[in-house]
């Protein structure tokens, strides 16, 4: 648009908030740099051959997928993701309680649209997943922030936040939390925390949106329940999506809640999309009717639990451990770094310099302050190779940065 039709934006067009990633992301492709910096998958573990096969759903079905789909999902894919969701959701959902959307960052979208006015507050976990907060953020949505620590967010710092918030006379919406392997984290938040947490949302009449996206890639530990399956007040929207368990160029997620928020968000995505896209959702369904899914799955949590340990191992050979930390995480994809003595942007300037690349920590802070020493990286995607070497040019980076 020229300068000229500068007076044709709408207000939320000029406070619109661009993703600090996919600006970063420009710098990231230059050539020969390594990238820890996207959350991508892996290609080298996307199941190609099975996911053509599945294609030729198009000729037994091509009549039906070709044409509009209804909005709320393509029905034999909510029935399947009904019945393989039954451990994690503590029963069977009923197709009326899930909407079918276009990836899983949809649904943040339209939970926007349905609940939030401008003005009012979303409670975060501060870090969190920047583009969570910047499609909130698009809707005119203020953020209340929890801290978080190795078991996710501090629950008990919630009644005091919230408490204050209503005596100003704010309206909170929801509270936003993605519970397993948290996006930059890698922590998960603890059963006596999940607990914790509806607790707060009954007492306050608060939603939940609960974000799964990386909850079936664990290597270790004990599956910890959903918060949705501890809820019986139908407070909770669970989000999750075939992107880390599949491959994100489906653009399949899903969500589940009660019936009333669920319609709701389907009228939303009627103005949005109409559908998502039923020749996809048709082929993610074949791929996982033929077991695809199921047989996969132990693949891609046994190829990144390689990727992540190749990286602990780098690090441990190439950092100086007096002046960087970090947690492993037990799945997911990330590696949440504390630098205390170096600032993130300082290192982040010289890393690129060497040509590797993360993600600076005050981009995962939705108010703009915080993360100065710390930085996200991502061990799914770059080959082993790529990993030693960008590791020992961090480690280096590190040491010039002081
Ligand atoms: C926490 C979290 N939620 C949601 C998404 C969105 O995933 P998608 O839209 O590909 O389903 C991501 C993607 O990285 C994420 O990290």
């Amino acid at each position: 648009m020229t300068d000229e039709l500068e007076h044709l934006l709408s207000l939320a067009s000029k406070n619109i908030r661009p993703s600090p990633i996919r600006e970063m992301l420009h710098m990231v492709r230059q050539p020969g740099m390594i990238s820890f910096a996207g959350g991508m998958p892996d290609p080298e573990i996307f199941p190609v051959e099975q996911f053509q096969e599945a294609a030729s759903v198009i000729s037994r079905e091509g009549k039906d997928i070709l044409q509009y789909g209804t909005t709320e999902g393509y029905p034999p894919l909510k029935e399947f993701i009904a019945e393989w969701t039954i451990p994690r959701m503590g029963r069977k959902l009923t197709p009326e309680e899930i909407l079918i959307t276009t990836g899983s960052s949809q649904i943040i979208d339209l939970l926007c649209w349905a609940l939030v006015d401008r003005g009012d507050y979303v409670i975060c976990e501060e870090p969190t997943f920047l583009g969570a907060t910047g499609t909130m953020f698009n809707h005119g949505a203020r953020f209340l922030t929890v801290t978080c620590d190795e078991n996710g967010m501090l629950v008990d710092s919630l009644p005091g936040i919230i408490e204050k918030a209503i005596a100003e006379g704010g309206k909170i919406k929801f509270i936003y939390t993605i519970v397993n392997f948290h996006n930059p984290l890698g922590c998960d938040l603890s059963l006596e925390r999940r607990i914790k947490l509806l607790e707060i949302a009954k007492k306050y009449g608060i939603l939940i949106l609960e974000d799964d996206p990386y909850g079936y890639v664990r290597f270790e530990g004990e599956e910890i329940p959903s918060v949705f399956s501890l809820d019986r007040e139908g407070l909770v929207l669970y989000a999750c999506s075939f992107s880390k368990i599949l491959a994100p160029g489906t653009r399949v997620g899903w969500c589940a809640g009660r019936e009333n928020i669920i319609r709701k968000m389907a009228i939303f995505k009627q103005g949005t999309d109409t559908c998502t896209s039923v020749v996809v959702q048709a082929m993610v369904w074949e791929y996982c009717r033929l077991g695809y899914l199921e047989s996969f799955l132990p693949k891609i949590i046994n190829h990144y639990r390689d990727k992540r340990d190749q990286m602990e191992k780098a690090f441990q050979a190439y950092l100086p451990v007096d002046k960087v930390s970090w947690l492993k995480p037990k799945g997911g994809f990330f590696y949440w770094m504390t630098t205390p003595g170096i600032m993130a942007g300082k290192l982040f300037e010289k890393a690129i310099e060497k040509k590797i690349a993360f993600v600076t920590g005050n981009a995962f802070y939705p108010t703009g302050s915080g993360g100065e020493h710390n930085f996200r990286m991502c061990y799914t995607f770059a080959s082993p190779e790529m990993t030693d070497i960008g590791i020992k040019r961090l480690g280096e980076a590190i040491l010039e940065s002081e």
